[in-house]
């Protein structure tokens, strides 16, 4: 998935290559040690989507970033850089942005001060742009903490229901694209009713993007996703496609027999083999295609006046679908 590609929008990629520097200096302490941590994932790379769709929201590719858009599109960033420190620890994962995750190579605790410290970095630039900003990422940080608990609790769950799923998604992932594309309306000055229709577009584009992720863990493999397939089963999270084919009467019932506990490799193939062989993956592409549509809906209704970001943000949205099966 390349972003600038999807969005094409003229300016986007220039903003981002002014970005990367500041996005370096913003965490940088003076320790040696401490900065090295810090900078490890953002020089490992991710595709800056989170900037990228403050940087769109508040330019519309029409004209340049001003700083107050960019240190908005870098405070999202770094709340998103502190999230996967902390989520590796939470997931016990060992690879990252295809390296070492920083728990792997520092340690637990390490990783969680050094997330600790993105946050407060994130925090002091939220502030410099005021208080809507600051309370805005605030709450947007203490949602995505309660998406995150609400799926630790329902690890392993086979009670887990569709319903639990789309909320801690909602918290976990979607919030975070809510306001990434808030913060850009925001810092762009957009009038309130582009700016909440913005917002409603980054929240679904986060619902569809959470959907595909959990799609790709179960039929993807670790070179196309950087990371471990069929993690997510493995660890006892239960996400859209695992619930379908749990509910399927031809699948449900061999499925439940091997979930409920940590799964060794030759049970967690077996696994994701049982969810493929349903139309699980198909009805959680329609799922997705649902939320998809109404960012459409959204993005189309933001941008009367700037029609080449409604383009741009469709275009995106549907590149998050398309090679799926079903699509
Ligand atoms: C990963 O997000 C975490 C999820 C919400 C699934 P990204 O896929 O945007 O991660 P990077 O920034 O490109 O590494
Ligand atoms: C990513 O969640 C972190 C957040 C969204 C906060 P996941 O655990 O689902 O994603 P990956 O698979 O590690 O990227
Ligand atoms: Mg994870
Ligand atoms: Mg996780």
């Amino acid at each position: 998935m390349n972003v600038t590609e999807l969005l094409s929008l003229p300016s986007l990629e220039r903003d981002l290559a002014r970005l990367e520097p500041l996005l370096r200096d913003s965490v940088s302490s003076g320790d040696i040690f401490l900065d090295e941590v810090v900078t490890h994932l953002i020089d490992a790379g991710g595709k800056r989507l989170r900037p990228s769709l403050a940087l769109a929201c508040a330019t519309a590719g029409a004209q340049e970033a001003s700083g107050d858009d960019l240190q908005g599109a870098i405070a999202v960033e770094l709340v998103h850089l502190a999230s996967l420190y902390h989520d590796d620890v939470m997931d016990e994962a060992v690879i990252r942005r295809n390296v070492e995750s920083v728990n792997a190579r520092w340690g637990n605790l390490v990783a969680i001060v050094a997330g600790d410290f993105l946050l407060a970095r994130s925090a002091e630039i939220a502030a410099s742009l005021g208080t809507e900003v600051a309370a805005l990422l605030a709450n947007t940080l203490g949602r995505l903490c309660q998406g995150q608990v609400s799926e630790v609790r329902s690890a392993y769950s086979l009670e887990r229901t569709e319903q639990d799923y789309l909320a801690a998604i909602d918290g976990k992932t979607a919030a975070l694209m809510a306001t990434s594309c808030r913060i850009g309306a925001i810092t762009a000055g957009l009038p309130r009713h582009q700016v909440e229709a913005l917002t409603t577009f980054g929240r679904c584009f986060g619902m569809v993007f959470q959907i595909r992720d959990d799609i790709l863990d179960v039929i993807g493999t670790q070179s196309e996703l950087g990371k471990p397939a069929g993690q997510d089963l493995a660890e006892g999270i239960y996400t859209l496609p695992v619930l379908r084919a749990l509910a399927d009467p031809e699948s449900g019932p061999e499925l439940r027999t091997l979930l409920g506990q940590p799964l060794a490799q030759p049970e967690r193939d077996k696994a994701r083999a049982i969810v493929t062989h349903t139309t699980a993956i198909e009805d959680s592409v329609k799922q997705g295609r649902r939320y998809a549509e109404e960012a459409i809906r959204a993005a189309q209704k933001a941008d009367r006046s700037r029609p080449a970001l409604a383009g741009a943000l469709s275009s995106l949205v549907e590149g998050l679908l398309s090679g799926l099966p079903g699509s």
